[in-house]
């Protein structure tokens, strides 16, 4: 599904940008975007975004931002009534409690994970990675230069990961592990005590951790929680969050990361010397979104609840898909590993291009997540869309 773009053998891009690939999700959002524009009536479970729009009173402080000219450059890693605002939503939320100087605001949590990663990971470390994974996670490691080593979760206990199933990949080259609760793609949510388990680990071994909480507000459970609020373990602890699912906001793009002071300086550095600081009038929308009322949150929250009971008691009325439950996030990762070998379906991948082209459904193959039975559905969407897209899989994985 990679777009096909001509090469010029003349030219020689560099060893660093051929180490990674596009991304995964990109690549299926290009493709169903080009059917689009032939005319075709594409159902998107692709998209890797909420269907709401963003709150009302983030709209409007970005508009009073900009009529009151707030147009000009800002401190690198964000004004410091951001880093305020960023830390004690965290500490009300999470009970942690980091300083404005272990803040930083990017252009994105992708942003702040990439700085993160390029100032801890040395050519050579290991990176522990949960398998299956977010698509960029490999990419940014391999772009610094470090070797991801997989970690297969058990899908039949819903995907989980615990610090056991860590420790036997920890060797002396082990510099960080990555940790993703809520998970994209799986959804899977890890208990506070596995949590802790982890970061206890790390500490004692003296790995670093990157907790990715870009969905820790979109947790089904219950019982939301951060290892940020671990603070005997904070020395080799990185949280990075974003702004994008938790308020609608993702072309916004405005993430952060909390952690030690000298590594968010150093985050800091890195992006002083290429994207500066995140746009000045977002830092003021942000803002509003992180101290204004977060029951938008909420109702955010409750309603995915609602689609992710819906659409897999849907998937599990089609014979040949098995579903776990996931319990956030707002993807659902079946196995639909049963269909292999009908209509000349040989992979995940084979599957996602066969109901892209010829059910009009758009999914992403598991393959760029590092799973080869499933595929990834996005349910941020409405019930009649999900009904729309259900009924065409139906159809055809019931006619392959
Ligand atoms: C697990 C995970 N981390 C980070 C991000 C980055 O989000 P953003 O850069 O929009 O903040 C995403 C986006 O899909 C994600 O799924």
């Amino acid at each position: 599904m990679t777009p096909v773009t001509e090469v010029n053998p003349a030219v020689k891009l560099t060893e660093r940008i051929n180490r990674i690939e596009p991304s995964a999700t990109m690549a299926v959002v290009a493709e169903a975007d080009k059917l689009r524009q032939q005319g075709i009536d594409v159902v998107d479970f692709g998209a890797g975004e909420p269907h709401f729009a963003t709150p009302q009173h983030v709209k409007d402080a970005a508009i009073s931002a900009i009529q009151a000219n707030f147009s000009k450059y800002t401190a690198v890693g964000g004004t410091a009534e951001l880093k305020d605002a960023i830390v004690q939503r965290h500490a009300a939320d999470f009970q942690s409690d980091y300083r404005r100087e272990e803040s930083i605001a990017s252009v994105g949590g992708k942003h702040a994970l990439f700085n993160a990663i390029q100032v801890l990971v040395e050519h050579g470390d290991e990176v522990i990675l949960p398998v299956p994974y977010w698509v960029s996670f490999k990419d940014i490691v391999r772009y610094a230069g470090g070797n991801c080593v997989f970690l297969d979760s058990d899908e039949a206990q819903g995907f989980r990961v615990t610090a056991k199933m860590i420790e036997c990949l920890v060797t002396p080259r082990t510099k960080l592990i990555i940790l993703n609760s809520p998970s994209n793609p799986s959804g899977a949510v890890m208990s506070a005590e596995d949590l802790t388990e982890v970061v206890r680990l790390a500490a004692q071994r003296g790995i670093w951790v990157i907790s990715d909480e870009c969905y820790v507000y979109l947790d089904y459970t219950g019982r939301r929680f951060s290892v940020g609020s671990l603070r005997e373990y904070r020395d080799r602890l990185l949280i990075v969050g974003s702004l994008s699912k938790t308020y609608a906001m993702t072309g916004w793009r405005l993430g952060y990361a909390l952690g030690p002071a000298q590594i968010v300086s150093a985050m800091q550095k890195l992006q002083s010397q290429s994207t500066s600081n995140p746009t000045s009038f977002v830092q003021k929308a942000a803002i509003a979104a992180l101290k204004g009322p977060q029951q938008c949150v909420e109702d955010m929250r409750l309603e995915y609840i609602q689609l992710r009971n819906h659409v897999v008691k849907g998937l599990r009325l089609i014979s040949g898909i098995r579903c776990t439950l996931p319990e956030g996030a707002f993807y659902v990762y079946p196995n639909v590993s049963s269909f292999f070998g009908r209509g000349g379906v040989k992979s995940a991948s084979d599957l996602a291009g066969r109901l892209l082209r010829d059910a009009h459904v758009a999914t992403v193959p598991g393959e760029g997540f590092g799973t080869r039975d499933h595929i990834r559905v996005s349910y941020a969407t409405s019930v009649a869309e999900l009904d729309r897209g259900l009924e065409r899989m139906r159809k055809f994985l019931g006619a392959l």
